[in-house]
C-alpha cells in the first residue's frame, strides 16, 4: 500500500483528557490539529479515574498546602516548581472544566463537593459520585468535538519522525486496514497514558501498554525515574480492577484475616488514608505474613458495612457494581477483597515545566510536547497522591496545548518523505511475515509475572537482577514470534505484538533504574536498602537505551524549593 500523507499545524498521539485538552485549546485557537489515538476516545483510560481531582477548594485548604501535601506524598522527589504551578492552578483547572459543562457532585448548599484521599491533610478530592475521569472526558470530548478536532481513531502511531533533534509528525497505520501514513506537522505531542499492562495484577485498561516510551527511547531519547511504579492499595481480589481509594477517604477499613486493623501498626495516624505506597505495603506484608484472606490468601478485607447504606448508593455506586460483578460481593452486606495493583506510573517521557520534551537534562527536543501520565514532569516524583492525576492530565494537557500555541510561529514543517515511515512499515513486515515458534501472549505473561513478582511492590537486588536478566531473554524470544493471522484488517496479532515490543522495552527501565537507586522511597521499595538516601539519591533517574537494549543512566537535580526534604511520617 502507497504510504498516505497528512499534513497538520499540530498532531496529538492519545485521547484521553491531556490529548483533548490541549486539541480543545488548540482547534478553538484555529489550529489545524489532528488526534490519532488507538482507541475511540471515550475508550481512553482517563475514563476509568474513579474517585476525583484534586483542587484546594475547602474552607481550611489552601494551595501550599495542596503543594505541601504533594511534595510530602512524593517523598521529596517532585519538582517543586511544577507542583507549585499545578497547585495553584487547580481551582481555576476545576472551575473551567465545569464552565465546559462537567456535572461535579456537590454538598447541599450547592457547592463542589470535595472528599478526602490518601496523604492530604485536607479533603480536596472534587468529584462526580465514583465516574469522575467518565465525566470530565465525556465533556472535554463534547468541548473538543465542538471546536472541530480530527480525530483518527483506530489508528496506531508507531514512530516519530525525528531528525537532527526535531520531530515533525509521526508515521501511523489504520488498524482497520493496515493502511500507513505520515503525519507531518510543526509540532507533535504525546499524551499516551500509562504502561500499567507490563504487570500481571494491574488497574489498567489493555490499551496501557505504553508505547510512546519506548518509541521515544529507540531514538536515543531519555526517559526519566522509571523505576517508580504506584501500586494502588485497593485493586478487586484476582483481578486488580480499580476500587477507587474514595472507599477509604469515605470511611472505608482494612482487615487482615485475624480481624485486625492492621493499619494501626503501618501508619498510626492518617490510618488507611495514609498514601498509597505505605499502604499498598502494608497491605502486601500482612499477606506475605500469612495474614490474607480468601481461598489463595492473597487479599486483605475492606469494610464498609459501617456506612449509612446511602453513601455507598449515591457516592460509590459503581464501586459497588464492581465488587459484585467480579467477586460477586456487595459491600452494602459485606467485606469485599482487595489487594494492591499495578495503576501508575509516575515516570515517563521527562518535559519541562511547560510540557517541551527534554533530549537530556538540559536541552530540548524541538516541535515536540508531551503531558499526563507517559510524560513525566514530575508533579509526582517517587509516590503520586490519589486524584493528583485526574487534575496533572487535565491541567497539563492544556498547558500544553497553550504552550504548543505561543510556539507555532516560531516552528517551521520539515517536509516528511515516505520513507519516513520505512521503519515502521519494516517492523509491520517483520511481524506479519515472522514465522517463528514462540507465542506473543505467552512472552507478555511471563513479562507480566516477572514484573509483578520481581519488580513489584518489594524489590531486591536478587529479585531485579532476575528480572533484568529475564528480560534480555524475552527480548531475545521475541525475535522468534510467530503471528497466524496475516491479514490487513484489524489484525489485533499484529498490534498485540508491536505492543509487546514496547512493553518488553520499557520494562527494562523499570529493572535497570530500580537496581541502580540503592535506597527506598515512595513506591520504590528497596529490601535490601530499605530507608530513603538523600545523599545519593535525591535525584532524577535519566535512562537511554542504544540500539543492543543496553541502558545507560545519568542523575539530574530535583527543583526543590520552599519545601525542605524532611522524614515521612503519616
Ligand atoms: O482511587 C482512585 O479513585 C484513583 C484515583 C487516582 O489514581 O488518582
Amino acid at each position: 500500500m502507497d504510504v498516505k500523507f497528512y499534513e497538520y499545524d499540530v498532531v496529538i498521539v492519545g485521547a484521553g483528557l491531556a490529548g483533548l485538552a490541549a486539541a480543545r485549546e488548540l482547534t478553538a485557537a484555529g489550529k489545524k490539529t489532528a488526534v490519532i489515538t488507538k482507541l475511540h476516545p471515550l475508550r481512553s483510560h482517563s475514563g476509568a479515574a474513579q474517585g476525583g481531582i484534586n483542587a484546594a477548594l475547602g474552607k481550611n485548604d489552601s494551595t501550599e498546602l495542596h503543594e505541601f501535601d504533594t511534595v510530602k506524598g512524593s517523598d521529596y522527589l517532585a519538582d517543586q516548581d511544577c507542583v507549585e504551578l499545578m497547585c495553584t492552578k487547580a481551582p481555576e483547572t476545576i472551575r473551567w472544566a465545569e464552565r465546559m459543562g462537567a456535572l461535579f457532585s456537590r454538598t447541599e448548599d450547592g457547592n463542589i463537593a470535595i472528599r478526602p484521599f490518601g496523604g492530604q491533610s485536607q479533603p480536596r478530592a472534587c468529584y462526580a459520585k465514583d465516574r469522575t475521569g467518565l465525566t470530565l472526558l465525556q465533556t472535554i470530548y463534547e468541548q473538543a468535538h465542538r471546536a472541530g478536532i480530527e480525530v483518527f481513531d483506530e489508528w496506531y502511531a508507531a514512530d516519530i519522525i525525528y531528525k537532527d533533534g526535531k520531530v515533525s509528525g509521526v508515521s501511523a497505520f489504520n488498524i482497520r486496514n493496515s493502511q500507513p501514513a505520515i503525519f507531518n506537522a510543526k509540532a507533535t505531542m504525546f499524551a499516551t497514558g500509562g504502561y500499567g499492562r507490563a504487570y500481571k495484577i494491574n488497574s489498567n485498561a489493555h490499551a496501557n501498554t505504553g508505547d510512546s516510551l519506548s518509541i521515544v527511547a529507540r531514538h536515543g531519547l531519555p526517559l526519566e525515574d522509571m523505576e517508580f511504579v504506584q501500586f494502588h492499595p485497593s485493586g478487586l481480589g484476582g483481578s486488580g480492577v480499580l476500587i477507587s481509594e474514595a472507599a477509604r477517604g469515605e470511611g472505608g477499613r482494612l482487615f487482615n484475616s485475624e480481624g485486625e486493623r492492621f493499619m494501626t501498626k503501618y501508619a498510626p495516624n492518617a490510618m488507611e488514608l495514609a498514601s498509597r505506597d505505605v499502604v499498598s505495603r502494608a497491605i502486601m506484608q500482612e499477606i506475605r505474613e500469612g495474614r490474607g484472606v480468601g481461598v489463595a490468601k492473597d487479599a486483605v478485607y475492606i469494610d464498609l458495612t459501617h456506612l449509612d447504606p446511602s453513601i455507598i448508593m449515591t457516592k460509590l455506586p459503581e464501586l459497588r457494581e464492581l465488587a459484585i460483578c467480579f467477586l460477586g460481593q456487595d459491600m452494602l452486606k459485606e467485606p469485599i477483597m482487595i489487594a494492591a495493583t499495578a495503576h501508575y506510573s509516575m515516570g515517563g517521557i521527562p518535559v519541562d515545566i511547560n510540557c517541551h520534551v527534554r533530549k537530556n537534562p538540559t536541552e530540548l527536543v524541538e516541535g515536540f510536547y508531551a503531558a499526563g501520565e507517559c510524560s513525566c514532569v514530575s508533579v509526582h516524583g517517587a509516590n503520586r497522591l490519589g486524584a493528583n492525576s485526574v487534575l496533572e492530565a487535565l491541567l497539563f494537557g492544556r498547558h500544553a496545548g497553550e504552550n504548543i500555541l505561543k510556539d507555532l510561529d516560531k516552528l517551521t514543517l520539515r517536509k516528511a518523505s515516505k520513507e519516513d515511515a520505512d521503519t515502521m512499515i519494516a517492523e509491520m513486515n517483520r511481524i506479519k511475515t515472522s514465522n517463528g515458534d514462540e507465542q506473543v501472549p505467552k512472552l507478555r505473561a511471563e513479562l507480566q509475572e516477572g514484573m509483578t513478582m520481581k519488580a513489584g511492590v518489594f524489590r531486591t537486588k536478587e529479585s531485579l537482577v532476575e528480572q533484568k536478566e529475564a528480560l534480555k531473554v524475552l527480548r531475545a524470544r521475541f525475535e522468534n514470534i510467530r503471528i497466524d493471522d496475516k491479514t490487513s484488517t484489524f489484525n489485533t496479532e499484529l498490534q498485540e505484538a508491536i505492543e509487546l515490543g514496547h512493553m518488553l522495552e520499557f520494562s527494562m527501565f523499570i529493572v535497570e533504574g530500580a537496581l541502580a537507586r540503592e535506597e527506598s522511597r515512595g513506591a520504590h521499595y528497596r529490601e535490601d536498602f530499605p530507608t530513603r538516601d538523600d545523599d545519593k539519591f535525591l535525584k532524577h533517574t535519566y535512562a537511554y537505551m542504544d540500539k543492543e537494549y543496553n541502558i545507560t543512566q545519568e542523575y539530574a537535580d530535583v527543583v526543590l524549593g520552599k519545601f525542605e526534604p524532611k522524614a515521612r511520617t503519616y
